[in-house]
């Protein structure tokens, strides 16, 4: 079907007044607060993607019998805009959120946003909520679109109906600490994918599953879980809701290749450019966590982050496991996750030159 692109538009009768954004977006934290609005469209077999809206934000009506709601039928993406110096208002590779939206959408069999109708929608609600992306520091907006199967019917198939939304929350810090090192631990347990499951989706239920380890984690007095590979248990994989980088000594970058149950992310393939332009020697590969423990307690690894839209590239200090813990949560935030840190957000906030072209004005 044809990407319609004409969205209706119902402004909220009773947006937030300025004094209560400007409250807002003084200290948004993460995932706290919406804007006034949000997208909406419908999809059915009979006549594809249609109804594409922005409304009120406000809350959904669904049948008690949607799929979403018995068989876990849901995708999601995460992306920023960023406002510059000069008021305009950026967002950052968001033709990669949508051609992984439609991988997702196709392992878990729900039909496929055309891309463009993807970037629209980030468009069409920044239109109307563009005084919402803050241009306070490193805060932004961050737009969570996401798809969900509406179809009423028990049985378990692939859903017939979907809708897509967007919905945004300025963003400052994923993490309460801001920028500071922070704590892993290790989970043994659990993992968050299988092989031939859906871990590279990026779909709820892979995040349901981190939950009950990420609690785990809390208790121990970390703030993210690492998972290991899901066959033999020995090769780190991801976090809860990032991916992981380690920089070794004598300057090569190293994240785990993609395996088939990683998420496949952007903020990841970003940093790999970025060190590949600064003739770092950079590797995707298989990495045992033997080989995180011993290179951390022997020195060769001198760095670890973590990388994703939300975390943006935070410094790892510490892991922890059973019985274990390398690195030093109080040693300074290495100097080459700042500065890959450095350029990543240089270039998002218009300060750098775009020599990728990965920035898209909204
Ligand atoms: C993101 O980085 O955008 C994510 O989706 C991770 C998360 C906070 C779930």
């Amino acid at each position: 079907s044809q990407p319609s692109t004409a969205f209706r538009v119902t402004p909220s009768s009773s947006p937030r007044t300025a004094q209560q954004r400007e409250a807002i977006l003084a200290a948004p934290g993460f995932g706290n607060h919406f804007t006034d609005h949000m997208v909406a469209i419908e999809y059915d077999k009979e006549q594809g993607w249609h109804g594409a809206e922005v409304r009120p934000y406000g809350p959904l009506q669904l049948d008690p019998a949607a799929a979403v709601l018995h068989y876990g039928q849901e995708i999601f993406e995460g992306i920023k805009a960023y406002r510059h110096a000069d008021g305009s208002i950026w967002t950052f590779r968001p033709e990669a959120n949508g051609k992984r939206l439609q991988r997702s959408a196709n392992r878990l069999a729900m039909p496929e946003l055309p891309v463009e109708l993807f970037v629209e929608s980030l468009r069409q609600l920044v239109a109307v909520d563009h005084e919402w992306v803050s241009g306070v520091g490193e805060n932004s907006l961050y737009f969570r679109p996401f798809m969900i199967a509406n179809e009423a019917f028990l049985g378990v198939r692939a859903a017939q109906k979907a809708a897509y939304y967007v919905i945004a929350s300025p963003a400052g810090p994923y993490f309460a600490k801001g920028v500071a090192p922070v704590s892993i631990w290790l989970s043994t347990d659990y993992a968050r994918a299988a092989k031939g499951g859906t871990g590279a989706a990026k779909c709820g239920g892979n995040y349901a599953a981190s939950l009950l380890p990420q609690q785990k984690a809390y208790a121990q007095g970390c703030s993210q879980v690492l998972f290991l590979d899901p066959v033999e248990g020995k090769y780190i994989e991801e976090l809860g809701g990032m991916n992981v980088f380690l920089v070794y000594k004598n300057g090569t970058i190293v994240t785990p290749a993609l395996s088939g149950s990683i998420l496949e992310g952007i903020t990841r393939e970003s940093i790999l450019q970025l060190a590949r332009d600064r003739g770092l020697k950079v590797e995707e590969r298989k990495i045992s966590i033997d080989e995180w423990k011993q290179g951390v307690t022997s020195g060769e690894i001198s760095e670890v982050f973590a990388c994703g839209t939300a975390a943006v590239i935070t410094p790892i200090g510490e892991l922890k496991g059973e019985g274990f813990s390398v690195g030093d949560l109080n040693a300074p935030a290495g100097e080459v996750t700042m500065s890959l840190r450095k350029e990543l957000t240089d270039i998002q906030y218009g300060r750098l030159p775009d020599r990728h072209n990965w920035l898209v004005k909204l």
